[in-house]
């Protein structure tokens, strides 16, 4: 008796069981025992870029001379609050001033720092689907409802009407969140959308969640946005930021939150009490880049994205009954494939298939719809591969096609 009371254990939270794992991290173990069996994996299943991170960083490691790594201060260093102001007031010039920014670590504590100060638990958001998969996670964390404006690959996901919108709005919601520009879909927000959007914040009472982690990462002529060139110092607004992806430092797990709402950012500042504090070398090592680094780093690294962005569309044109576009910005792109299942074609992709000793590892892009059956035969892919690993890696994806599409009408293949 004893014995089996040993082995029952209380049952877990309403929220653990909710928060759902990663889409894009679901198929690694797959991956890893490709790879064990001596497959070359094309890893285009995640934003993990193979850009170098800037050696002004690696030189700010490298140059830490504290004797004790010590907590840092809640609200990040003094010197990465006043070197990251001072660089996005130059580039956008928007009035920044330490006071209104909070270092996190990344832009994932950003998200949640803002789900959590604007809603309670029950409240919404409305964001637009499909979308950043971990915002589910994060809505999951902290009990806040995500409520799913459909966008559809037949506008290039474009953001919805201000009508649109509105039907969407209801008593509870608090906040609209961006992603500007677009992960999974690339899209990128005309001055014109971004004014419809602060005009339906301000007219409805909510928060502008504009979630700016691969700001500048536009293409075809387009001009980097911050939100608060178009609405200086609104206070319903809160840009959330990373060095990530632009610097290519997804491990330091640096990033902020910016907002003109004193109470807003007081109350994050009291979460970010909670936690302690970022990282503190990172930081050191962040200020030091962001202090010294010159313009060359930034345009070499939107050059590469851009074409490896052509790279990518151009090869995924030229596989028949594939249906994609070319993204405005970022470095995700999603394509409809001729499966019914993306997820067993990734799956397949993984376990029975390699051509000439290789395969490619996709997002199948389910996990990224709230719709209840949404992008089911869609994957994601992510063009942070040089230009002809992504190349090889979509040739290898079209081979990869042709043989589950004979499989799965029952001939075998023989890349098999
Ligand atoms: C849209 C978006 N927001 C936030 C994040 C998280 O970034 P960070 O590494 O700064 O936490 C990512 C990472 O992929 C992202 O794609």
């Amino acid at each position: 008796m004893l014995c089996v009371r040993a082995m029952t254990s209380p049952s877990l939270s309403h929220r653990a069981l909710k928060t759902p794992p990663s889409p894009i991290r679901r198929l690694a173990g797959l991956a890893q025992e490709a790879s064990q069996r001596g497959i070359k994996v094309h890893r285009l299943n995640i934003g993990q870029p193979d850009v170098e991170s800037p050696q002004e960083f690696l030189d700010g490691v490298a140059g830490y001379r504290e004797k004790v790594v010590a907590y840092e201060a809640s609200q990040g260093s003094q010197r990465l609050l006043d070197s990251w102001c001072r660089s996005l007031n130059r580039d956008y010039a928007i009035g920044a001033t330490p006071s209104q920014m909070l270092i996190t670590m990344g832009a994932s504590e950003a998200l949640i720092f803002a789900f959590m100060v604007c809603c309670d638990p029950g409240d919404e958001i409305l964001i637009f689907d499909p979308t950043y998969a971990n915002y589910i996670g994060f809505s999951a964390i902290s009990g806040v409802r995500l409520v799913p404006l459909p966008c559809s690959i037949e506008s290039n996901f474009a953001i919805p009407s201000r009508e649109e919108i509105e039907r969407y709005i209801s008593p509870y919601t608090r906040a609209i969140l961006v992603c500007n520009p677009n992960n999974p879909t690339g899209t990128v927000a005309s001055d014109g959308e971004l004014e419809m959007l602060i005009a339906v914040a301000r007219e409805r009472d909510l928060f502008l969640i504009m979630d700016e982690t691969y700001r500048e990462f536009v293409y075809d002529g387009l001009r980097p946005r911050c939100i608060f060139e178009l609405a200086p110092k609104d206070p319903r607004i809160i840009v959330v930021d990373s060095l990530s992806k632009r610097f290519s430092l997804c491990g330091a797990r640096i990033g902020c939150l910016l907002t003109w709402h004193e109470e807003l950012r007081k109350a994050a500042f009291h979460i970010a009490q909670a936690r302690l504090s970022a990282p503190s070398i990172e930081q050191a090592a962040a200020a030091h880049m962001l202090d010294t680094l010159g313009p060359l780093y930034l345009g070499a690294a939107h050059a590469e994205y851009r074409a490896r962005r052509d790279v990518a569309v151009r090869a995924l044109s030229r596989i028949p009954d594939v249906r994609t576009y070319a993204p405005q910005g970022g470095f995700y792109l999603l394509a409809k494939l001729p499966v019914g299942d993306a997820e067993d074609f990734a799956t397949f992709m993984l376990t029975e298939f390699s051509f000439q000793g290789a395969t490619t590892f996709v997002a199948p892009a389910a996990g990224f719809y709230m719709r209840q059956g949404g992008g089911k035969s869609t994957i994601r892919i992510a063009f942070v591969l040089n230009q002809a690993d992504t190349e090889q890696a979509i040739a290898v994806l079209a081979e990869g096609l042709r043989a589950y599409q004979e499989r799965r009408a029952g001939r075998p293949a023989d890349s098999l």
